[in-house]
């Protein structure tokens, strides 16, 4: 029964063996799946572990922190921070980067990742995951913030681990996205889903339409569109989902095709999306582009975002090919004003949702 199955280990290897830094990368991908399957440990236990429930403080960004978000983090933290492999580390719950204690060996890498993401979801035993980021480090020096600031475009690496009914690892080294299964009795990674292949039509969309107040018209009109079914312009009934933890979102398209949005809104003209670009859009962005998907602001690709923060928010449009090109084309068509073919360019009204505006409102200009 064991015997011809591909560890992940195995798998490393052999996909790593060419790769100028393979054997570097696959230990610290081990040491990142070793973190995972402690994690998975503590919230399969549930309210029999005593993890469950937030703590007093809050995390870089203001927002609550759970406990299994603490917890999470310092599995990460711990399992990679002594094998000489990583140069530095970044978390979601860390104002600052990680710095590497001076009794253990920094490596080439830097790792960027959110330790529990849809983590509202740990008290009603809903899936969470993890998600993580490995760009490279090729100074001696320990590394400043800056370091960390590279596009997505520049990972070595990236995956999550969704902890649901069961717990997966889905990673990607640049050829193609994989997914792998925990075998909890025996405690190794099995390959499962071997290059995994994004539909490129789907009529399943995830979005949180209570923001729709505040979305941007061609959001709105892309989600009108499919809301309308058969009798509208699409031709074609649609169905909707949303767990509120992207992980889970993400899984769902990586294994059968669809879309998930959160869009630039109003609701806060400060922030420019609700997900965070290194450690959420950046590696899930890979993943997707890596079965064959496409991952967008809206108003392009989300790996050629240049990052200058390190908690920096972006808009997330992602999944099924033809579906994210079309809302890029509601995008564009918005932007240039044809989406309104009534409306005379003279008397075309200026929209708070215009780049220009947008930016005058976040402040960045004018
Ligand atoms: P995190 O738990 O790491 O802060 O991330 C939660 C994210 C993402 O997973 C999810 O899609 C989104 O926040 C849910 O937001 P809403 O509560 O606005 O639906
Ligand atoms: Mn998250
Ligand atoms: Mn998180």
């Amino acid at each position: 029964m064991y015997s011809g199955r591909t560890t992940l280990s195995k798998f490393l290897i052999e996909q790593l063996r060419e790769h100028p830094e393979g054997a570097d990368l696959g230990a610290l991908l081990v040491d990142v799946a070793a973190a995972v399957k402690a994690i998975a440990a503590m919230t399969a236990k549930g309210a029999l572990g005593g993890f469950l429930g937030a703590v007093e403080q809050r995390n870089s960004q203001g927002e609550t922190q759970k406990k299994l978000d603490v917890l999470a983090n310092e599995a990460v933290i711990q399992s990679c921070e002594w094998g000489g492999l990583v140069a530095g580390m970044a978390s979601e719950e860390l104002e600052a980067p990680y710095e590497i204690p001076a009794e253990f060996r920094r490596g080439r890498f830097l790792l960027v990742f959110d330790p529990l993401d849809g983590s509202s979801n740990t008290d009603v035993n809903v899936s969470v995951g993890t998600i993580f980021s490995v760009l490279r480090h090729a100074d001696a020096q320990a590394p400043t913030l800056d370091a960390f600031l590279q596009q997505g475009s520049r990972q070595v690496a990236a995956g999550y681990a969704i902890y649901g009914p069961a717990t997966m690892l889905v990673l990607t080294v640049g050829r193609g996205t994989h997914g792998f299964t925990l075998d909890r009795e025996v405690g190794n990674f099995i390959l499962t889903h071997p290059d995994l292949a994004i539909p490129e039509e789907t009529s399943e969309f995830a979005i949180n339409t209570s923001n729709e107040r505040w979305w941007e018209p061609p959001v709105a009109r892309y989600v009108n569109e499919c809301k309308a079914g058969k009798s509208g312009e699409r031709g074609r009934d649609f169905n909707m989902r949303w767990i509120a933890s992207m992980v889970a979102e993400v899984h769902r398209i990586l294994m059968r095709g669809g879309i998930f949005m959160y869009p630039r809104d109003r609701k806060d003209p400060a922030k420019p999306g609700r997900l965070r670009l290194m450690y959420e859009a950046n590696p899930v962005g890979m993943l997707i582009e890596q079965a064959g998907g496409r991952a967008s602001t809206g108003r392009g690709r989300i790996l050629d975002v240049p990052p200058a923060e390190l908690h920096q928010r972006v808009p997330v449009i992602l999944g099924s090919r033809c579906e994210v090109e079309r809302i890029e084309r509601y995008h564009a068509e918005f932007d240039a004003g044809t989406d309104r073919p009534f409306v005379s360019p003279l008397f075309n009204e200026r929209s708070l949702f215009r780049p220009e505006a947008l930016a005058v409102n976040a402040g960045l200009n004018g």
